[in-house]
């Protein structure tokens, strides 16, 4: 299917960098990208050709986070970091179970929330809001997110695949105490991101390319990654490798987990 880039582009976006949002979209086999984006794409894929299956690990270990957190009785989602719909999102896999499950997708691509915005016109239940996830307290108190999620009741905060592209540890950490302290006990936070330790030297190169982005990656080791998850309790099995994280089928986890460059947990707000 070929969109024209006119019908779905933003004004005053820049076509000539490369956005780590659309790039994503275009190896999930997305539309909305650029000739920018997929010449970034190509190059990424000859220097690392597993990113798309990589990639894609990481969107099914979201899922599975999804049908736990709604096995747990969650129906109110904080997408930080949504990106550009594409089959599978959260909204999709929550409303399947629960239809009145509700989801508020932020990020702050242009491109991913227009899009969003576009998608969620029919439904009531979820709405987007461009706003940058750095700031905790700018999107726990806009209005597109309190008139949709009732805060004082248990959420799931879900920082997938985004954390790396927040350089500091201590910038990440306390991003995620910003959410972890507002949330009411009893919700969660679903963290996965992107390690070097298992990427070799291709992933290295990859994660020099992504300088050329909008958003340049900061690959974490599993004691940094461990490190974000700072009084909340962690749910079985703990820090893993994406596809380790209950797998739902022989399709989610092979014999080489570590393949998937990448640590997946999901954490709890104790009650006291
Ligand atoms: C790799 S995509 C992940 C999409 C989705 N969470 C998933 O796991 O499939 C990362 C997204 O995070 C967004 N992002 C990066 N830094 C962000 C920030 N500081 N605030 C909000 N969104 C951010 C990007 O625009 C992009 O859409």
């Amino acid at each position: 299917m070929l969109v024209h880039e006119s019908a779905w582009m933003p004004t005053g976006l820049d076509p000539e960098v490369p956005s780590a949002a659309r790039v994503y979209d275009y190896f999930l086999g997305g539309y909305h990208n650029l000739a920018v984006d997929r010449e970034f794409a190509h190059r990424a894929q000859e220097t690392m050709p597993d990113l798309p299956v990589i990639l894609r690990t990481s969107r099914r270990f979201l899922r599975r986070a999804v049908h736990f957190l709604l096995d747990e009785g969650i129906t109110q989602f904080l997408d930080l970091g949504s990106g550009i719909p594409t089959a599978g999102n959260v909204h999709e896999i929550a409303q399947a179970v629960a239809p009145h499950a509700r989801v508020a997708y932020v990020d702050r691509d242009s491109v991913a929330i227009a899009h969003s915005a576009l998608m969620l016109e029919k439904n009531a239940n979820a709405v987007a809001l461009r706003a940058d996830l750095r700031r905790p307290r700018d999107v726990l108190h806009s209005d597109v997110v309190t008139d949709l999620l009732d805060l004082s009741q248990p959420v799931a905060v879900l920082m997938s695949a985004v954390l790396h592209f927040v350089e500091s540890d201590a910038e990440a950490q306390s991003i995620v105490a910003g959410y972890r302290n507002a949330i009411a006990p009893g919700s969660f936070v679903v963290i996965s991101q992107g390690t070097q330790e298992t990427a070799g030297e291709q992933g290295e190169q990859v994660i020099r390319l992504y300088d050329e982005t909008d958003s340049p990656f900061t690959a974490r080791n599993r004691d940094q990654f461990t490190q974000l998850f700072k009084g909340l309790d962690l749910v079985d099995p703990g820090v893993v490798y994406v596809p380790q994280w209950r797998p739902e089928s022989p399709d989610d986890v092979d014999e080489h987990p570590e393949r998937s460059c990448a640590y997946g947990a999901i954490g709890r707000k104790p009650l006291y």
